[in-house]
């Protein structure tokens, strides 16, 4: 048994619907369930005996406890957190609480049902926390790409907050002896994705005639990792992975933002052409600039590839069309998930566009 934490969102729901048609051992999935996450993701699971749903807060402490004990898990996989850096500038204090809080909560809960195995579990036990390339903070154009040994420099909440976990889990690993690895991985994208990041967000408004908001001037760089490609490298550094190591995971695709764009409307405009037949790249606007935006990430993730032999499998241009044709034949699931407080957010964040 492994227990995943945030399982119900984009990256863990990934990663759970892998692992188990790979024939992976049972999940016990926990998750809160916030805006973020989405039984319906999990659909295809339902019935399935290996898969255990908890809808749990990971800053439950006694929920956590009965957890470990009931199921024995003999790995974490934590993916629970907020993750949406424009709602972090806008109500930072969720972010605290699940990202640090939550994680500490999750660390200790670990700890403790760790501390009373025996000697071989111990030994074999592993906790895997999911964090991001945004703790580095931001590039300059001819900076060299973060690797392992870049000092952190968050400049976000969101990545403040996670910056604080990360530093939990190597405390961890340093202090009591628990078996940790954090993994620090680039933007992902691909099926599943809440359509309040950048990909999914222009897929859908374009499609359905709207504007499609570029902060700034469109040229903020991202590198960009398609979602099984990060799963797999999660899947090495828990099989493989030298315990109390960092493994930066990228996708050696760094792309402008205005760039990404203008190849999702490319790629739209072969499959799916607007009814009016005008190119979905008249849509694109330039709105007003997140605030304190970081201009560029990078990820030199070649220790992960000569220690663990992990590469991604898909460059940005195949990861991408099969982005734009998961959404195109998943208009159902896209609808079920923009609920009422979806659409707050959109009016709220993108007033004055539509
Ligand atoms: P997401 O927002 O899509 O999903 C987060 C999930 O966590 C949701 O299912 C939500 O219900 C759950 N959750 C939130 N608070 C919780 C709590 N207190 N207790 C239990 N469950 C809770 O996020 P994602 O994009 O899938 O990211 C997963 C992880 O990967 C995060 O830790 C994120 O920091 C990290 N990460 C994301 C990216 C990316 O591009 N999306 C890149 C690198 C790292
Ligand atoms: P996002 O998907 O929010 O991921 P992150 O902020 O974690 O990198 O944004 C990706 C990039 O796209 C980032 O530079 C901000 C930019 N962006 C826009 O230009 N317009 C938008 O509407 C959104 C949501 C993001």
């Amino acid at each position: 048994m492994i227990l995943v934490t945030g399982g119900a969102g984009f990256i863990g729901a990934n990663f759970v619907l892998d692992w188990l048609s790979r024939g992976g051992e049972p999940v016990v999935n926990v998750d809160k369930l916030t805006y973020a996450g989405n039984a319906s993701t999990l659909a295809p699971l339902s019935g399935d005996a290996r898969h255990i749903f908890a809808r749990v807060d990971i800053c439950e402490a006694a929920a956590l406890a009965t957890l470990f004990t009931t199921h024995r898990p003999r790995a974490v996989v934590n993916f629970a957190a907020e993750s949406h850096v424009d709602r972090s500038i806008r109500a930072p204090g969720e972010f605290v609480q699940t990202n640090v809080v939550g994680t500490f909560t999750l660390l200790e809960a670990a700890r403790t049902y760790w501390s009373g195995l025996d000697a071989g579990e111990k030994a074999a036990f592993r906790f895997v926390h999911v964090s991001t390339d945004e703790v580095f903070g931001s590039l300059e154009p001819d900076d060299a790409p973060f690797n392992e040994h870049t000092p952190y420099a968050p400049n976000s909440p969101y990545s403040a907050s996670k910056a604080a976990s990360d530093h939990f889990v190597r405390a961890y690993h340093h202090t009591y002896g628990l078996p940790t690895l954090t993994t620090n991985c680039s933007n992902n994208y691909g099926p599943y994705q809440f359509p309040e990041k950048l990909i999914p967000l222009a897929i859908t408004r374009a499609l359905k005639g709207e504007k499609l908001p570029v902060y700034g001037d469109g040229k903020n760089v991202r590198d960009w990792l398609y979602v099984t490609d990060h799963c797999a490298a999660i899947r090495t550094v828990l099989e493989r992975g030298v315990v109390g190591r960092t493994y930066n995971i990228g996708g050696w695709n760094e792309k402008a933002n205005i760039d990404v764009v203008h190849t999702i409307c490319g790629v739209l405009d072969e499959l799916r052409p607007a009814a009016s037949g005008a190119r979905y790249a008249r849509q694109i606007e330039f709105v007003t600039d997140r605030p304190g935006h970081d201009r560029r990430y990078a990820i030199d993730a070649s220790l992960i590839e000569q220690e663990l032999g992990w590469r991604p499998s898909e460059t940005f241009e195949t990861g991408i069309r099969k982005t734009v044709a998961w959404y195109l034949d998943h208009a159902e699931w896209v609808g079920g998930v923009t609920s009422g407080s979806y659409r707050e957010w959109l009016d709220t964040h993108y007033a004055g566009s539509n």
